[in-house]
């Protein structure tokens, strides 16, 4: 039996691990598991848990308000130098680009416990950009024995790094899972009524490299395309961070444009599936949006997942005001452009990746 241990701490791991750690349970003759999370973030986190109904064996609580890169690397770090002491896993499974997820595969390598990698692979080649989160995933391979790829593309970033063929495995992304768990046809919600008469746009932003000046220009074009598009409704779940907090008040007084809470996944993934097209810098929307069909805007200059911009479904946006504006103007009117995206092929699988990874792992 394998001794298999998860660890994750913020929305995205979370939402990207939960199918695994349901794929796992259901094989108890095969694996012996156990779910830590740092608690890098509070309410997002635990939105997912319960969601997925996953309870952590282990919680490290490590959240402060705005907390430093500093602040999440060092707890991280001591935390689960204890619970991998305390435990001796065979495997530790990290995802991602995170600080918890960096930390901890480095505190595995410390003591010589094999790492393995979902979500391996990315790059942007732009060390700040996203930032930190391009040096994480470049440092977690570094020290990842089980390199599970969710593309051939991604595969091929790992070869040319040369990363051993035989430790590498294309399995899609945990994303895909997660929407089987998530999306229903008969869903509704009060804001979905508010914004039936409209062409709907959700919008997300949170990138660390955005933040002050840069996020402020995205909004304000946002703000100029919403006064010339009458029929639109946007609507914006805001990122529980101060700093996107205070760069967001500007949107705050648009008649067609609702600022909300964080949605729980389960309310946020049908949300996706009943926009009209998307708008985000996140990492998790570039894949969960394609695979609903969903046109998506990415709101920076440089992206980890070409193979959406390559099938059509993404496209680059920048981060200027000029660049948002005029993006966001031509996917609204341009309905060839808006066609051709929404009916793109999803690169990111079939949903099935955490079988594929557990099936691996045994
Ligand atoms: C982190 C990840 C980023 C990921 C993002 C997903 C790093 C360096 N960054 O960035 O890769 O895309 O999560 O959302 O690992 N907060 C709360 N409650 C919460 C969550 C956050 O209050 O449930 C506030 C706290 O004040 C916290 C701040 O948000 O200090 C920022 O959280 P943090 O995890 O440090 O950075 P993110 O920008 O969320
Ligand atoms: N998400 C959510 N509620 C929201 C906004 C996003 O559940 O209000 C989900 C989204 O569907 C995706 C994940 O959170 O699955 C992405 O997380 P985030 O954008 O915070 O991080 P990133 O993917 O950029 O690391």
């Amino acid at each position: 039996m394998k001794k298999i241990t998860l660890v994750f701490g913020t929305r995205p791991e979370a939402i990207k691990m939960c199918p695994l750690v349901l794929e796992l349970r259901a094989r108890p003759g095969e694996f012996d598991v156990s779910v830590v999370v740092t608690g890098q973030h509070r309410e997002m986190l635990d939105d997912v848990l319960a969601a997925f109904g996953v309870v952590p064996d282990v919680d490290l609580d490590i959240m402060s308000e705005r907390q430093t890169l500093f602040d999440v690397t060092r707890r991280v770090l001591d935390g689960m130098r204890d619970v991998l002491t305390a435990r001796r896993p065979d495997v530790l499974l990290v995802h991602g680009d995170t600080t918890t997820a960096f930390a901890s595969a480095l505190a595995a390598f410390y003591l010589e416990i094999p790492v393995g990698h979902v979500e391996a692979g990315l790059r942007t080649y732009d060390i700040r950009a996203p930032y930190p989160e391009e040096f994480n995933r470049v440092a977690i391979d570094g020290v990842t024995e089980f390199l599970f790829a969710p593309t051939e593309a991604t595969r091929d970033n790992l070869l040319r790094e040369g990363k051993s063929a035989a430790r590498i495995f294309v399995t899609g992304n945990t994303e895909i899972d997660a929407l089987r768990y998530t999306v229903r046809e008969d869903y509704s919600h009060a804001q979905l009524d508010w914004a039936a008469d409209s062409r709907l746009v959700v919008m997300t932003a949170h990138r660390r490299e955005s933040l002050g000046d840069t996020m402020r220009g995205i909004f304000r074009a946002i703000l100029r395309v919403a006064d010339e598009h009458p029929d639109i409704k946007l609507i914006y779940p805001v990122h529980l961070n101060p700093a996107v907090r205070d760069a967001s008040e500007l949107l705050q007084n648009h008649p067609r444009i609702r600022l909300i809470e964080p949605l729980g996944v389960l309310d946020f993934h049908n949300f996706l599936a009943k926009a009209h097209l998307v708008l985000t810098d996140s990492g998790g929307i570039q894949e969960s949006a394609p695979a609903l069909g969903k046109p998506v805007l990415v709101l920076r200059d440089t992206t980890e997942r070409p193979e959406g911009i390559a099938a059509g479904t993404l496209r680059l946006a920048g981060t200027s005001e000029e660049g948002v504006y005029r993006e966001f103007t031509r996917l609204l009117d341009d309905s060839a452009l808006y066609g051709a995206m929404a009916r793109a092929e999803n690169p990111y699988g079939d949903g099935f990746a955490a079988k594929k990874i557990a099936d691996i792992l045994a």
